[in-house]
């Protein structure tokens, strides 16, 4: 199997939680998978990150890149990556992206993959959505890109937080071509029987 060359950004959004799922699947099978994977922060996504998960970044053993370092490899379409997950994926984000302001290596390594039509897919989180947000993730979409937005679900009845993570990352993983378990998938019945109720506290 060859390298696949990830790029995995977090940008400014409340959800670095989705990102650790997705860095722990990616660490975990490395090897098994031969990738590599770089990790990007945004200004306001490593402040986020230090808010909601507050470990070390590099605890993972990719590569991490401050927002500024523009000689980053995958800010050149000829170091040929094949993939950027952005996650969590700020508004501000989607609209620099959308109108192709590159100031910063999210920016810059979004567009890459854009023009060298490679995988960009965007876990967006905000809400509610302005008509500018969601002009912009047209934008993003028909250029290439895919939203895939941080709207967990409840029908694989996730008994904790990290299951209710994985009914997002599951999918970001199902797009990036990772045969994952990380969710028991839809088989056309309905099986959770009130267990997101059962499970509530104080429940008898
Ligand atoms: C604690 C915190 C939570 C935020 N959550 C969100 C969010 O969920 N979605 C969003 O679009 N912006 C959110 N923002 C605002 C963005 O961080 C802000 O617009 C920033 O400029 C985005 O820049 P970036 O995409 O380069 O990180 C949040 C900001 C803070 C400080």
């Amino acid at each position: 199997m060859s390298v696949r060359r990830i790029v995995v950004a977090v940008s400014g959004a409340s959800g670095a939680p989705y990102a650790v799922r997705l860095l722990e699947f990616l660490s975990v099978h490395r090897d098994e998978l031969e990738l590599d994977v770089h990790l990007v922060f945004s200004k306001t996504g490593r402040l986020i990150w230090g808010d909601e998960v507050g470990t070390d970044p590099a605890d993972y053993g990719f590569p991490v890149y401050k927002p500024g370092e523009m000689t980053a490899p995958f800010a050149s379409g000829s170091a040929r990556f094949d993939a950027m997950v952005i996650v969590p994926c700020s508004a501000g984000t989607v609209g620099r992206i959308a109108t192709g302001v590159s100031t910063n290596l999210i920016g810059r390594a979004a567009d890459v993959m854009l023009k060298e039509r490679k995988k960009l897919l965007l876990v967006v989180r905000e809400m509610p959505y302005s008509l500018v947000l969601l002009r912009a993730m047209t934008t993003v979409t028909e250029a290439g890109g895919l939203v895939l937005p941080a709207s967990p679900s409840f029908y694989s009845a996730p008994a904790d937080r990290t299951e209710l993570l994985d009914t997002v990352t599951a999918r970001v993983l199902d797009h990036l071509g990772f045969d994952n378990d990380l969710v028991t998938r839809w088989s056309g019945s309905l099986t959770s029987g009130g267990a997101i109720a059962r499970n509530a506290p104080g429940a008898p």
